[in-house]
C-alpha cells in the first residue's frame, strides 16, 4: 500500500489541477519544446528552486547563449571597431552582421529601416527625444499608460515649445476608448511636427494597445514611435506589416543577455528628420576645433556616442537566434494559455464574507494583452495590502515578483484612480519644499501594485506556486 506524504498529496493536486488547466487551454501541449528547454537550458531556475515571475523586468537567458558567447570571445581577436586593422574590422563586421539581423529578425525592409544600437529602450527613446525637430507649435502627444522614459519626452518637447497632450486610459481595463483616439489624432497641426508615442503593451496593465493606430496616426501626419520593449518579449513585431517611425527595444528583456544593448529601429524617412543636438567621438567623419565644424557619420553611426558596446553585439544576433529557434508564436502561445489561467484563478479568490481577495489592474482576460498580471490584494475588510509587504512574503518562498508603479506613473494614477487634485501639491512648491513637508504631502500617494509576468520558459507549476500564495491570503489579516 502506497503511504501517501504531504509532498505527494501536494503534486497529485498539482497533477489535477494540471490536466483541468490543458483541457481549458489545449494549445498549451504545443508548447511542450519550452519545458524541455526549462530543464536544460535554464536548469539554474529549479536547481536554487526559484518561481521567476518578473519577465517585463527582465528575460532570462539560456546557457547556450552564455557558451556561445564565451566561445567566441576566447576564440577571436576583436578590436574597437572602425579603422582598418584586422582586429578592428573582424568587429566592424560583426557589428554590421547583428544590425542585419536585427532587421531580418523584425521582418524590417533594409531599404525601408535602419538600426542604431543603443543601451536600452531608454537610450532609444531618448535619442528620439533630443533629435526631433520640436520647435513652437508643434505637438507631442502620448498614451497615461507610457514608461517614464515616454513620459520624459515631454521635457525635451516642451523646452522647445511645442504643446503635450495626454490621451487617458479607462479603468477597469485601462484601455483606451476608440473615440478619445480619433479626437486626439485630430489634434495634429498641419506643416507642423507631431509625434505621438504609445506602448505596443504596457508594462503596467499587459493592455496590448492597437497596432492599428500606427497607420491610422500617420494618416492624419504624425510620427509614431512604438515603444516595443515590453511587447516583443512575447509577440512577432512584422515590420513589414506595420510601419512605425521609431521602435524603441531593450534586447535583455527579449532574452535576458547582454544586458546593455537596446535598439532604435527607424524609418529610414524618419530619420531624415532627426537632428542631433551635439556630436561625440564615433558620430562624426571630420570635426574641426580651428574651423569650428563637424560633419555628423551619415547613418546609424551618427547616433552611436562613442564606442560602441562591440563586444556583446554579436551575443544579440545569438540571442534572437535563439528565440527564432524556439519560435515567437510558441512563446506567445505559452504565455498566453499561463496568463489566461492565471487571471481566473486569481480573480474567483473569495474571502468567506464574499469580499475579493485581490483587484486586478487590466483586462479580466487574454483579449489584446499579454502575460502581465498586475494586483492589490485586499484583507476580508476590504483594506489594500502594502504591494511591498506581500513582495517580501513572495520572497519568502522563492517567488520573485515586482511591486511599486513600475515606471508608468499614469497607469498606476488611473488604475488607482489618483486625480490631478491628489497630486498636484507633490509638484507645487517642489523647490521651496523641505524634505519633511515633501514627505507630509507624497504620503499615501505612492501606492502601488503588485505585478506577476510571465515569459519565455514559464511552466505552469511557476503559476501554480504563485496561485497558492494567494490563496494563502483568504481570510487572511496581515500585519506588515
Ligand atoms: C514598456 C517599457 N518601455 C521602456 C522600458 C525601459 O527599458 P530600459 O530600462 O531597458 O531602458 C521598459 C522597462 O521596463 C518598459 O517596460
Amino acid at each position: 500500500m502506497q503511504v501517501l506524504n504531504a509532498t505527494t498529496l501536494r503534486l497529485n493536486r498539482m497533477d489535477l489541477t494540471f490536466n483541468i488547466f490543458q483541457s481549458r487551454y489545449p494549445a498549451y501541449e504545443s508548447t511542450h519544446k519550452l519545458d524541455e528547454l526549462r530543464a536544460t537550458e535554464y536548469a539554474r531556475l529549479d536547481r536554487e528552486q526559484h518561481v521567476y515571475l518578473d519577465y517585463t523586468g527582465g528575460g532570462l537567458y539560456a546557457e547556450s547563449q552564455i557558451r556561445e558567447h564565451l566561445a567566441l570571445l576566447s576564440n577571436e581577436v576583436f578590436g574597437n571597431p572602425h579603422s582598418k586593422n584586422l582586429t578592428s574590422m573582424a568587429m566592424t563586421e560583426r557589428v554590421e552582421q547583428a544590425r542585419s539581423y536585427v532587421l531580418k529578425y523584425f521582418n524590417a525592409s533594409p531599404d525601408e529601416y535602419i538600426v542604431v544600437f543603443t543601451p536600452n529602450s531608454t537610450g532609444a527613446l531618448k535619442l528620439v527625444a533630443e533629435s526631433y525637430p520640436f520647435q513652437q507649435g508643434d505637438q507631442y502627444l502620448l498614451t497615461f499608460d507610457n514608461h517614464n522614459s515616454v513620459n520624459g519626452i515631454r521635457e525635451f518637447a516642451r523646452s522647445k515649445g511645442a504643446a503635450v497632450t495626454y490621451i487617458p486610459a479607462q479603468p477597469p481595463e485601462l484601455r483606451i476608448h476608440p473615440n478619445e483616439i480619433d479626437s486626439a489624432f485630430n489634434l495634429a497641426r498641419p506643416n507642423a511636427n507631431n509625434l505621438f508615442a504609445y506602448p505596443a503593451q504596457s508594462n503596467f496593465s499587459g493592455v496590448q494597445h492597437p497596432l492599428e493606430w500606427i497607420a491610422q496616426a500617420q494618416a492624419k501626419g504624425w510620427d509614431v514611435l512604438l515603444d516595443a520593449a515590453s511587447f516583443v518579449p512575447t509577440n512577432r513585431l512584422d515590420l513589414s506589416q506595420w510601419h512605425p517611425d521609431f521602435v524603441a527595444i531593450s534586447f535583455y528583456k527579449i532574452f535576458g543577455y547582454p544586458t546593455g544593448m537596446g535598439c532604435l529601429i527607424v524609418r529610414k524617412e524618419a530619420f531624415k528628420k532627426l537632428r542631433r543636438p551635439w556630436y561625440a567621438g564615433g558620430t562624426i567623419t571630420f570635426s574641426s576645433v580651428v574651423g569650428d565644424g563637424h560633419y555628423l557619420t551619415p547613418g546609424p553611426a551618427g547616433f552611436e556616442d562613442g564606442t560602441v558596446n562591440y563586444l556583446n553585439i554579436p551575443a544579440v544576433e545569438s540571442g534572437l537566434k535563439h528565440i527564432e529557434s524556439i519560435g515567437i508564436d510558441v512563446i506567445h502561445t505559452r504565455v498566453m494559455c499561463l496568463t489566461g489561467w492565471l487571471i481566473d484563478q486569481l480573480l474567483r479568490l473569495q474571502h468567506s464574507n464574499g469580499k475579493p481577495v485581490i483587484a486586478l489592474y487590466g483586462p479580466p482576460n487574454i483579449h489584446m494583452r499579454g502575460g502581465t498580471v498586475q494586483v492589490n490584494f485586499f484583507d476580508p475588510a476590504g483594506e489594500l495590502i502594502d504591494c511591498n509587504h506581500i513582495e517580501a512574503l513572495a520572497n519568502e518562498l522563492r517567488i520573485s515578483l515586482r511591486a511599486g508603479c513600475h515606471c508608468n506613473p499614469g497607469a498606476r494614477e488611473m488604475a488607482l484612480g489618483f486625480t490631478q487634485n491628489d497630486l498636484l501639491p507633490c509638484f507645487s512648491s517642489k523647490d521651496s519644499l523641505t524634505f519633511e513637508q515633501f514627505l507630509g504631502v507624497i504620503e499615501g500617494k505612492t501606492t502601488g501594485a503588485l505585478r506577476a509576468s510571465i515569459g519565455l520558459v514559464t511552466t505552469f507549476a511557476d503559476v501554480y506556486k504563485y496561485v497558492q500564495f494567494a490563496e494563502s491570503f483568504v481570510d487572511r489579516y496581515v500585519t506588515g
